[in-house]
C-alpha cells in the first residue's frame, strides 16, 4: 500500500501515525518464537515497513542546531545535486553567519533564524521539505514532533545511547488529537 508523504507527516500529524500503521504494516509478520505462539496475545506495533513516499526532486532543506554536527551535514551535502538548502537556525545568530558563510559561492541563500524560537519559524516554513535537527538530544523530540506537524519531514542526529534520547515519543501513540498543521 502506498501512503502519499503529505498525508502521512502533515494531514494526518503525528496523531495520525498510529492511522497510518495499521494499513501499513497489516501485513507484517514477526519471526520471533514468542510472537509465533498460537496462543499468545498480540499486539500490533507501529514501524515504518513498506512506508513509501513521493520522489522530492530537489528536497529543499532546514537545520536546526549549527555546533559540530549540522556543520558537517552542510559540508557533506551542499555539492549534491537536489540538495538545497533553504533556511539555516542556530540560538546563536553567530554560529548561523558562520554555517551560511559555507554556503558562499555555491547556488544555495538560506534564510537565518537565532533565537530561543528561531527553529519554530524555520519548521512553519511551506517550502522546506526536510529538517534536520542537530541540537542537543534533549531538544530533539520536540523539535521533531513540531516540525512533522507542520508537514515537514525530520531527521536528527541521533546518540548513540537511545534509551536515555527520548526518542521513543515520537513512536508512541497519540494522547491528544493532533494540532492541524
Ligand atoms: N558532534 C558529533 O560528532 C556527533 C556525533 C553523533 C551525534 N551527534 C549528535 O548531534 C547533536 C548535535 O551535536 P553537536 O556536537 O553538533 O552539538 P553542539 O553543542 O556542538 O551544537 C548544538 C547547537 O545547537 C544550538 N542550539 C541549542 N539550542 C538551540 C535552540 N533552541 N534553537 C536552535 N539552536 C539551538 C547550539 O547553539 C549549538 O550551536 C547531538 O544530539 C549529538 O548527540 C553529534
Amino acid at each position: 500500500m502506498e501512503i502519499h508523504r503529505r498525508e502521512f507527516v502533515a494531514g494526518a500529524g503525528l496523531a495520525g501515525l498510529g492511522v497510518a500503521a495499521s494499513g501499513l504494516v497489516s501485513g507484517c509478520q514477526s519471526h520471533s518464537p514468542a510472537a509465533a505462539a498460537p496462543t499468545a496475545p498480540r499486539t500490533q506495533r507501529f514501524n515504518m515497513s513498506g512506508f513509501a513516499v513521493d520522489p522530492i526532486p530537489t528536497v529543499r532543506v532546514g537545520i536546526i542546531g549549527l555546533g559540530q554536527r549540522g556543520p558537517s551535514y552542510i559540508r557533506h551535502m551542499r555539492y549534491i545535486e537536489g540538495v538545497q538548502f533553504k533556511a539555516l537556525c542556530d540560538l546563536r545568530p553567530e554560529k548561523a553567519q558562520a554555517a551560511k558563510a559555507m554556503l558562499r559561492n555555491t547556488a544555495h541563500d538560506p534564510e537565518l533564524y537565532t533565537g530561543e524560537e528561531g527553529w519554530k519559524k524555520l519548521c512553519q516554513r511551506e517550502d522546506v521539505d526536510l529538517v534536520i535537527v542537530t541540537t542537543p538530544y534533549t531538544m530533539h523530540t520536540e523539535m521533531a514532533v513540531y516540525a512533522m506537524k507542520h508537514g515537514r519531514h525530520v531527521a536528527a542526529a541521533a546518540r548513540r545511547d537511545f534509551a536515555r534520547s527520548g526518542y521513543g515519543e515520537l513512536v508512541k501513540p497519540p494522547r491528544r488529537p493532533a494540532a492541524t498543521a
